[in-house]
């Protein structure tokens, strides 16, 4: 063998941890990342890394509980899908008692593309109300009709124009009334973002009924407010689809810098709280004319909700 060439095998060892074609130091050519396959493959996807952590998506779950605990509750299958569990099923199996106190009926299915992590997760399983199998942003064909799918952590590896597809695959198969939400966060949960997007099919009349109007498309954006410096830095976890948007002249951008003014103005409410100052900064918001949803029961929690995309007849104010 020559000196200095690869042994058999070399490939696996190979330092080089970038996206270099070929190794500098041992001169092998490395193993090409995964690309997207097109059309209807890239909806499909491909298994990335995995990463998550209990607790993680928390502030997901309690908004989710608020915004569909009635229809979970009222409805004759309330199945909830968890799209990406990633390589431990912790956040899922949270979901589960999450819902479960407030909706015991509830089952919970996590779904994953990648095969050994649904195999490893079925000690985690507790069936009926909480499984795991194989699946992808099309849902298996036997699952139902989900209330509610979270997909989170999961489009922000995608390129852009995958997004659109992959929202419409999954909210043509929730239930009547039913909510996609999407978005991201960071690693413990501090940071977060995420849309809840409606079924096509409009909720059943009686959860009108009940006084739960259900909401159009919305965009929250949640903080662990005593760490939040300005609420810009939530741009860091702005799902997919909002990221190149964030820049002077879009909506996303006009929003993110309304909070941060707002919230430089209520700094003297800081001497109460962190959320006092949370409040008044989104009271604001809401006083100038943004579409802001909920009331201080949630922006307490450090969360805001609004209309999103903006309706046309409601353009954002201008800044003050
Ligand atoms: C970063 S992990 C997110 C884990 C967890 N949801 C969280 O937020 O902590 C993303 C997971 O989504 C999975 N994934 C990617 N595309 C998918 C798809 N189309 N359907 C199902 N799972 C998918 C990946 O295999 C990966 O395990």
């Amino acid at each position: 063998m020559r000196a200095g060439a690869p042994a058999r095998g070399r490939r696996d060892r190979c330092p080089d941890r970038t996206r270099r074609p070929v190794c500098d130091a041992c001169r092998v050519s490395k193993p090409r990342a995964p690309r997207l396959a097109a059309g209807r493959a890239r909806t499909l996807g491909l298994p990335t890394r995995g990463t998550t952590a209990p607790n993680r998506l928390r502030r997901i779950d309690r908004w989710i509980l608020d915004a569909t605990g009635p229809l979970l509750r009222g409805s004759v299958e309330p199945l909830v899908v968890d799209l990406g569990f990633g390589a431990s099923p912790v956040t899922t199996v949270e979901l589960y008692e999450r819902l479960r106190a407030r909706c015991p009926r509830v089952r919970v299915v996590g779904l994953e593309l990648d095969p050994e992590r649904v195999a490893a997760a079925q000690p985690a399983a507790r069936p009926p109300g909480l499984t795991f199998a194989r699946g992808g942003f099309g849902l298996p064909a036997d699952l139902g009709r989900p209330v509610v799918i979270r997909a989170l952590n999961v489009l922000r590896q995608y390129p852009e124009p995958a997004i659109a597809g992959a929202w419409a695959a999954m909210t043509a198969r929730l239930a009547p009334g039913g909510l996609l939400v999407e978005g991201t966060c960071d690693e413990i949960g501090r940071r977060a973002c995420w849309f809840g997007l409606p079924a096509g099919e409009p909720a059943p009349g009686w959860l009108a009924a009940v006084g739960r109007v259900p909401a159009g498309p919305t965009l929250t954006l949640a903080a662990h407010l005593p760490s939040l410096r300005l609420p810009s830095e939530l741009a860091e976890r702005l799902p997919k689809s909002l990221i190149t948007r964030n820049v002077p002249g879009q909506d996303i951008h006009r929003l993110l810098a309304a909070l941060d003014r707002a919230w430089l103005r209520a700094a003297g409410r800081a001497v109460f709280s962190p959320r006092q100052r949370w409040i008044a900064a989104v009271g604001e918001l809401r006083a100038d004319g943004w579409p802001v949803g909920g009331d201080t029961r949630r922006w307490r929690l450090g969360e805001i909700t609004l209309d999103w995309p903006v309706p046309s007849d409601r353009p954002p104010p201008a800044p003050r």
